[in-house]
């Protein structure tokens, strides 16, 4: 595998020396190869590194990091000290001696993407360069990387990696209204996404089983729609105070990531619902409550409101509003004497058009907000404009809805079922996890995505990034967590950063080892994909029972 790494240095060499040269070096090429795989391991290992930079050349001669001392140049004192915890964390630390390896940081204007750095390592230490602070920070996650995955032999090969990003979005979704995870774990969740370099944490907040959310405005909210979970009707209320969800904001911005939140509306709004019935737009037995009511006025005050406080707390661009599935729930809606009235007066037509006004309305808030919408891809066929909506694609089996979204001038980020939802299998033989037929989403899935044709020619540039989804009804345990996300998250980010040409499978999956090794450092709960026996599975989630609330609810009322 290393030999790949041969052709980056003769790549980089061959484009600056004369003819004589260049003959001579395809003659040294030629020998290289023949030599290479008994130097495997020896000369090329050290820029093994998860998401696989651009370009990386590696020369002879190394230096030793016993620790290090970092500087800046015109860099702000809130980066250089997230270095420095770095560092310390990982044993690395300045002796305050300002001996060791010195790391230099400065910007260089001449790079002209945003997030690209470039990272030389050579006599006189290390140097990283960027346009900006967040191609600084993707430099530093690259070196410590290598510093940490080069800790037993303390040495860094000389070399040169320029390096940036296949797309702008690089997301995990997390879904905590069906479990509740809590703020530590979070954290870990934006540590080990930085360290993959992906850049948005998509906070899936409220859904049926619980409204995780302070709301100022509306406590009951929280008091009342934040007990229980997926599996138990009555677990006590679990959410995170507003000072909470600042405290997740600031950590994640920190490691350079957007923090998305999302208000699922108007299905999925069971929780929410129980606290306050009048907003209540009916549902079915499985889904109890799932709507809220497009038909009063009580509900877009009520909405607007939630969403008023929530761009308070979120400096993301965006905000995501759902819209997912609301056929699921809202047969009822037909029987709603506000909702005839609001159909009579809008002259809608059916359910669906009535579901799209209502879409097209709470759109024109979050545009009001300043800020972007965000929505599944039913959002679709609501009529929002284009320019202030961004769609994410989570059908798998409706390419053709990929394609309209694409053909109407909609950005999109692809997140589809298969294979990036993590709550799928990952190897047919774990007991817990969905299958789509007998399709799972098997890492090789993960990896190969999206070249698999899915996206039309052409559209390529309305492709934002690529992002996971935690759906949680399944897994309720820490343990259960790491071991869906870890290692398929190395995949994703491989896959949303590395182009298509420098991706390599083979490669891939011996880096990974390597990979494997610092989650276990990390204390996380992984799936390794060479011994599935090394972390047994771990127990699935209990099981539907939330919906026992509402009925509770129903017969006391
Ligand atoms: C979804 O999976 N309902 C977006």
């Amino acid at each position: 595998m290393r030999i790949l790494h041969n052709f980056d240095i003769y790549y980089f060499f061959y484009f600056t020396c004369s003819n004589e040269l260049k003959k001579l070096m395809k003659l040294k090429a030629f020998l290289s190869l023949l030599l290479l795989p008994f130097l495997n391991g020896f000369l090329f290992a050290q820029s093994d590194i998860i998401p696989r930079p651009a370009f990386v050349a590696e020369t002879s001669g190394s230096v030793s990091f016993q620790n290090v001392w970092i500087e800046g140049e015109n860099v702000s004192p809130e980066l250089l000290s997230f270095f420095n915890k770095e560092v310390e964390k990982y044993g690395l630390a300045d002796t305050g001696q300002k001996s060791g390896l010195p790391i230099r940081f400065y910007f260089d204007l001449s790079l002209e993407k945003s997030e690209s750095y470039t990272l030389k390592i050579g006599k006189e230490g290390v140097a990283v360069a960027a346009k900006d602070e967040t191609g600084l920070f993707y430099g530093f996650q690259t070196l410590l990387q290598m510093m940490r995955k080069n800790a037993k032999s303390r040495e860094l090969q000389y070399c040169i990696i320029r390096d940036n990003p296949r797309y702008a979005w690089r997301g995990v979704m997390l879904d905590e209204s069906r479990h509740f995870f809590g703020k530590e774990k979070v954290k870990q969740i934006l540590d080990q996404m930085a360290m993959h370099k992906l850049n948005v944490f998509h906070w899936h907040l409220t859904d049926a089983p619980g409204w995780r959310i302070e709301i100022k405005k509306y406590p009951k909210l929280t008091a009342i729609g934040a007990i229980g979970d997926h599996s138990h009707a009555n677990t006590s209320a679990q959410f995170y105070t507003q000072a909470e969800v600042s405290e997740i904001v600031a950590y994640a911005a920190e490691r350079h990531i957007e923090v998305v939140p999302e208000i699922d509306m108007p299905g999925h709004a069971s929780a929410a619902v129980l606290a306050y019935p009048e907003l209540s737009g009916g549902g079915t037995e499985r889904h109890p409550n799932f709507t809220f009511n497009p038909g009063k006025e009580g509900v877009y005050a009520f909405l607007d409101d939630v969403l008023d406080e929530v761009v308070q707390l979120f400096p993301s661009k965006y905000i995501h509003i759902g819209g997912d599935e609301v056929s699921f729930g809202n047969a009822e809606w037909e029987t709603l004497s506000e909702v005839k009235e609001l159909m009579k007066r809008e002259r809608l037509h059916d359910l669906t058009e009535v579901e799209h006004y209502f879409i097209r309305r709470m759109q024109k808030k979050v545009h009001a907000l300043g800020k972007v919408t965000l929505g599944w891809d039913e959002l679709a066929t609501s009529g929002v404009p284009k320019d202030e909506v961004q769609l994410m694609w989570w059908r798998h089996d409706k390419p053709e809805v990929l394609n309209k979204i694409l053909s109407e001038g909609y950005d999109v980020v692809l997140c589809p079922r298969i294979p990036l939802y993590f709550d799928f299998k990952q190897i047919q033989s774990h007991e817990n996890g969905r299958v789509w037929g007998e399709e799972i989403a098997d890492l090789q899935s993960v990896y190969a995505f999206p070249e698999t044709g899915i996206i039309p020619d052409n559209f390529g540039a309305q492709v934002s990034g690529l992002q996971a989804n935690l759906w949680t009804e399944r897994y309720d345990s820490p343990q259960s967590l790491d071991f869906i996300l870890y290692p398929r998250i190395a995949a994703m980010a491989e896959s949303a950063w590395t182009s298509e040409k420098r991706k390599e499978w083979p490669l891939f999956q011996e880096v990974l080892k390597s990979q494997l090794k610092l989650y276990e450092q990390d204390k996380i709960y992984y799936f390794d994909p060479f011994r599935p026996d090394f972390h047994p599975e771990p127990e699935g989630a209990k099981g539907e029972n939330w919906q026992k609330r509402h009925l509770l609810k129903t017969q006391t009322d």
